[in-house]
């Protein structure tokens, strides 16, 4: 039986720890730290999760500055939003919430966040100073999140074996460059994989992230490895992960819950990022 990793607790101990250093840092008559966060349309989901940013933000002393634009916001309109925001001193990070609406171009969007407001890490400069393991940039949230969570259980990803099913740019991508600089051997697997159960079954440390309910079977997880569920989808009203927890909790050494894992820690990263941003722009070393 599986050690749960707890998303919720660390994110509790990390976002304890991140608001004691914003309330130290306003108490001296600073300014808080600000996130301006961008959702156009109504998908449900992605009003979720802005709303537990949102939230987040809150309860660690961030100010959090919202943008709800219609569905048919024209791409030109959010354009210029995010470059007033670039504009903006008192704004430290900008986050447009992905999907956007299919007439939108997501990385022209992406292109126009100024690199040192990208709390997303997803400008080709941040993602570029990630591939050259270079500091000072900002790294993708989920992977960021991950890596805080190992870290904390004292997981070691150094000369592990390690097996990433989805490629996205959000998490896989980012995320097998992350631990590659961690000194991780990885494999990335996606649709075109030829055999999956071979790649999944070599892991010493397994993350699933395509979003595909129960992808990852008891019988493609070797015996002690780490499972991580990325996977968030709705099954019969109910929240599920990409991995068959009940059964494959019996194989593994650790895993994440769905919800309780990734999700929690996903957004404790992005307060990281925002401090961090807010630190370089406020000259706090
Ligand atoms: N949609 C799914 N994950 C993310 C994320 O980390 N950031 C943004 N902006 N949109 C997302």
């Amino acid at each position: 039986m599986a050690t749960i990793l707890d998303g919720r607790e660390v994110s509790r101990i990390y976002r304890q720890k991140i608001k004691e250093e914003i309330q130290q840092i306003t108490s001296k008559g600073r300014r808080k730290p600000s996130l301006a966060v961008v959702l156009v349309g109504n998908d449900p989901a992605s009003q979720v999760y802005v709303n537990n940013k949102r939230k987040a933000c809150q309860q660690v002393g961030i100010n959090s500055l919202f943008y709800h634009l219609p569905e048919d916001t024209e791409e030109e309109k959010l354009l210029n939003l995010v470059e007033e925001l670039n504009e903006n001193p008192e704004v430290d990070g900008i986050l447009v919430q992905l999907p956007l609406p299919k007439h939108i171009n997501p990385q022209k969007v992406i292109e126009t966040i100024r690199p040192d407001k990208d709390v997303d890490g997803f400008h080709p400069e941040n993602m570029g100073r990630l591939i050259a393991n270079l500091d000072g940039g900002f790294i993708p949230c989920t992977p960021l999140g991950i890596k805080i969570l190992l870290d904390h259980y004292g997981i070691d990803v150094k000369g592990k074996d390690v097996t990433i099913v989805g490629a996205g740019y959000i998490v896989g991508k980012p995320l097998s460059v992350l631990l590659l600089n961690n000194n991780a051997t990885i494999t990335v697997c996606h649709i075109y994989t030829k055999d999956l159960k071979k790649h999944t079954l070599n892991a010493d440390i397994l993350v699933s992230a395509t979003g595909v309910p129960h992808l990852i079977k008891e019988d493609m997880v070797k015996n002690g490895a780490v499972v991580i569920d990325v996977g968030i989808s709705k099954v019969n009203g109910k929240i599920v992960g990409d991995v068959d927890f009940e059964k494959v909790k019996e194989r593994a050494s650790y895993i994440t819950p769905v919800p309780g894992g990734v999700g929690p820690m996903t957004i404790t990263a992005l307060l990281m990022n925002t401090l961090k941003a807010y630190k370089m722009h406020e000259g706090i070393a």
